[in-house]
């Protein structure tokens, strides 16, 4: 049965945009203008999850939390707020009243509706045994080195670890060659091949945690690719799979930083992935080439649902081909446009500091964001 969203929102505009996004998306919606109003429903109705405004007449969403937090029926049910961008002390309060997370206004459709899948699947998880929780792994991919795979693939997991704080590990499988520790300044990374000498089953993700990942500032975990050429020969199929039964059970999203290849053990993990971004940029040579990628995924059985085209925009000349010309000649949709961003991404690359963890939000960053939001939300629940 499809899962109920109770809005709370004096504002009526906002009550019928919501009301229309959570539909389209399959959830049914119940509303309510006020507190009291609220109360009143959930006497005889529980949701599966609440969207409250904080500012409303009469009972504010603090104290609707609250009388929520102090009733049986409603004592487990999510609440999320919505708090205006003036109100940065609201978001502490909100905590306090008992929310388990918030949305500021303006807000961004797919960030709120990210939000609210995230709070329902930690509600499930929380009533299912801990062993039969899964990851979801996100493989980033192109056809041809140079796209932005690897830019992507770090900023992608930056952005997801905003919404899953610790629960996100970036895996740098371009084996031979990755080194996407250089974007994240991480200089004595751990290498995937130490975690692949684990003899263990069902570990505790902080055993997993404190003896093969590195943490990131961020709160994202990382591992690296091997520094040896030698080790890199000693992962195949058998190891990609065992690497991921690993992590997958401790960690709710794992992205990979993949090469342009379907050999082995890229192979194995490109069929396990949930998700597989492919980056493309607007120039012919790579759209031939990913038209065969795209022939080799469908080979491997991949459905085409799961396969994201993201076209990071860059370089982009007088003749590139536009989206529409991109998703034409590839048939499929785009998933994304990541704009070029000439000024700052190949500074952070240096630096160090990629730019989802800057305090600008430019339009790179939102269209990075706005694509890990997206992912969080056609992950398989
Ligand atoms: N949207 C963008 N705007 C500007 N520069 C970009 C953008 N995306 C990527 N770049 C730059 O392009 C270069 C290649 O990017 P990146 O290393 O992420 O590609 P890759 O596909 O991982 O390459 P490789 O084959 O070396 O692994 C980098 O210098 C990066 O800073
Ligand atoms: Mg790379």
């Amino acid at each position: 049965m499809a899962d109920t969203v109770m809005v709370v929102d004096d504002d009526l505009d906002i009550l019928s945009i919501l009301t229309f996004t959570f539909e389209s998306r399959g959830y049914r919606v119940r509303k309510a203008t006020s507190g009291e109003e609220a109360l009143q429903v959930v006497r005889k109705f529980t949701p599966d999850v609440f969207v409250l405004d904080v500012t409303l007449p009469g009972i504010d969403g603090m104290e609707l939390c609250r009388e929520l937090r102090a009733q049986a029926r409603t004592r487990h049910v999510p609440v999320l707020f919505l708090t205006g961008r003036d109100q940065p002390e609201m978001v502490v309060q909100g905590f306090e009243a008992g929310g388990d997370d918030y949305v500021v206004k303006p807000f961004n459709m797919q960030e709120l509706l990210a939000r609210v899948e995230n709070l329902l699947r930690r509600k499930q998880e929380a009533a299912r045994p801990a062993a039969a929780r899964e990851g979801q792994v996100v493989a980033v991919t192109g056809a041809r080195g140079g796209t932005g795979r690897t830019t992507l693939a770090v900023n992608l997991a930056l952005a997801l670890t905003r919404l899953w704080t610790g629960e996100v590990v970036l895996v740098d499988t371009n084996l031979e060659f990755g080194r996407a520790a250089v974007l994240l300044d991480l200089p004595d990374p751990r290498e995937v091949t130490a975690l692949l000498q684990e003899q263990g089953e069902d570990l505790e993700r902080d055993y997993v945690e404190e003896t093969y990942l590195s943490p990131h500032p961020s709160g994202l975990h990382f591992l690296a690719a091997p520094l040896s050429p030698a080790d890199v020969e000693t992962i195949g199929q058998a190891e990609a799979e065992r690497m991921l039964h690993l992590l997958r059970p401790a960690y709710q999203a794992i992205v990979l930083d993949l090469p342009p290849s379907i050999r082995e053990p890229y192979r194995t993990l490109l069929r396990l992935a949930d998700q597989i971004v492919v980056v493309v940029n607007p120039d012919i040579l790579t759209l031939v080439a990913t038209q065969s990628l795209l022939q080799s995924l469908t080979m491997l059985e991949v459905p085409n649902e799961i396969v994201q085209i993201v076209l990071n925009d860059h370089p982009r000349v007088f003749n590139s081909p536009s989206q529409e010309e991109v998703a034409k000649f590839l048939g499929l949709p785009i998933a994304g446009v990541i704009p070029a961003d000439a000024a700052n991404v190949p500074a952070a690359l240096n630096s160090g500091r990629p730019p989802v963890l800057q305090p600008e939000e430019t339009p790179f960053v939102e269209a990075v964001v706005r694509m890990a939001y997206y992912l969080a939300t056609v992950m398989r629940r």
